[in-house]
C-alpha cells in the first residue's frame, strides 16, 4: 500500500471529524508531524488552519483542502487533498509552496473564511478533491479539471402547528406540524427539479415535543440549496420560500490555474475532461476573496458515492492525481 493510501487509512481510522473537535485537532497534530517530517516550516493560523510551507523566497503557491468529515463520511473527502498536497509539494520542494489543511469545511468553510478575512493571501491555490459523483467513472476518465463550484444556502425552516394528544384529537381536528412540514419538503424537492442543473436536500429535521403520542407542534428542518449560477440560486430559494440574495456565491475558477492544470493533465497523458462542481469546496472561499483558484477532481468510484463510507477512488487514480497535481504546482510556482 502506498504512503498515500497508508496516510488516508490512518485519518480514516480516526472516525468521524466534526470541526473544532478533538478528533479534527487529532487529524491536524497527525498532518503537522507529517509536514515537520518532510522539512516543512508550520504555521498554525489564528483558526487552526495548518500551512506546511517549503522554507525559502518563492511564489507562495498552496494546495490542499479540509480534514473534517460529515457523520459517517469516506476516507477521501477532504483529506485526499490534504495528503497529496503534502506528497506532491514535498516531491517539489519548491520554496513557497506550502501545503494546507483548513478548519471546519463541511459545515461552511469556516477556517478558509477566517483566513481569507485576517491572513496573507496565496498567489495561487490548487485543490485536489475526490469528485463526489459519477460523471468521471461513467465516462471512463481518472481525472478532470473543475471550471467552477456551485453557489448555495443553507437555511433553517420552522413549520408550526399544534400539540395535542394523539388518541383523543379527531383527524379532522388536528394541525399537525410534520405532516404540514412533510408536503412542504416534497414541494421543494419539485421545485428544485423543476430548475436545470439545481438541486436542493433536507437533511436534518427534529420534531417538538417529540412524543410517541404527541401530534407534532413544531418541526424544523435544513435546507441545502444549491445551483451552478446567482439567478437559478435565488429562483429556487424564492420558489421554496427562503431568503434570497444569500449564501455562497457560485464562482468561477482562475483560467491560469485551470491553464496549468489542463497541461499538466495532458503531459502526464491523461485526458482532459472539464467538469463544474456540484460540491462546495475551499477552493471557492479563496475565488471569492480573489485568489486565482483551481481544483483537480479524482473519479470517485462506486457510482460516485460520497458523504458515505462506500466513497472510493482508485489507488491508481490516486497516484496519478500526485503526479498531475505536482505537475501543475511546478508550472503555477514557476
Ligand atoms: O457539502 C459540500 O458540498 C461539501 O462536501 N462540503
Ligand atoms: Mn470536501
Ligand atoms: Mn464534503
Amino acid at each position: 500500500m502506498s504512503r498515500l493510501l497508508e496516510r488516508l487509512e490512518r485519518l480514516y481510522a480516526l472516525g468521524d471529524r466534526v470541526g473544532y473537535t478533538p478528533a479534527e485537532d487529532q487529524a491536524h497534530a497527525l498532518v503537522r508531524r507529517w509536514m515537520e517530517e518532510a522539512g516543512l516550516t508550520v504555521e498554525v493560523d489564528d483558526a487552526g488552519n495548518l500551512v506546511g510551507r517549503v522554507p525559502g523566497e518563492g511564489r507562495e503557491v498552496w494546495t490542499g483542502s479540509h480534514l473534517d468529515t460529515v457523520p459517517a463520511g469516506g476516507r477521501f473527502d477532504g483529506a485526499l487533498g490534504v495528503v497529496a498536497g503534502l506528497e506532491a509539494v514535498e516531491r517539489l520542494g519548491v520554496p513557497g509552496l506550502a501545503a494546507v489543511a483548513f478548519r471546519d469545511e463541511e459545515r461552511g468553510c469556516a477556517g478558509s473564511r477566517a483566513r481569507v478575512a485576517s491572513g496573507p493571501l496565496p498567489d495561487a491555490y490548487l485543490e485536489l478533491h475526490i469528485e463526489q459523483g459519477p460523471r468521471l467513472e461513467r465516462a471512463g476518465v481518472p481525472l478532470a479539471v473543475v471550471t467552477g463550484i456551485v453557489g448555495y444556502s443553507r437555511q433553517t425552516v420552522t413549520v408550526r402547528g399544534r400539540a395535542g394528544h394523539a388518541g383523543t384529537t379527531p383527524m379532522d381536528d388536528r394541525d399537525d406540524a410534520l405532516c404540514a412540514a412533510a408536503e412542504r419538503i416534497l414541494a421543494i424537492r419539485d421545485a428544485a427539479g423543476a430548475i436545470p442543473e439545481a438541486v436542493a436536500t433536507v437533511g436534518t429535521l427534529s420534531v417538538e415535543p417529540g412524543g410517541v403520542n404527541v401530534i407534532p407542534g413544531a418541526v424544523s428542518f435544513t435546507v441545502d440549496a444549491r445551483a451552478p449560477d446567482r439567478a437559478r440560486l435565488d429562483e429556487l430559494l424564492g420558489a421554496i420560500g427562503l431568503e434570497t440574495g444569500v449564501g455562497v456565491e457560485p464562482v468561477a475558477m482562475d483560467a491560469g490555474v485551470v491553464a496549468a492544470t489542463r497541461a499538466a493533465i495532458e503531459s502526464c497523458g491523461a485526458p482532459v475532461l472539464e467538469l463544474p462542481s456540484g460540491a462546495g469546496h475551499d477552493a471557492g472561499i479563496l475565488a471569492a476573496a480573489g485568489v486565482p483558484a483551481g481544483m483537480l477532481f479524482v473519479r470517485s468510484l462506486n457510482g460516485g458515492i460520497s458523504h458515505s463510507p462506500d466513497e472510493w477512488s482508485d489507488p491508481e487514480d490516486c497516484e496519478l492525481a500526485v503526479d498531475v497535481l505536482a505537475d501543475a504546482l511546478r508550472r503555477l510556482a514557476s
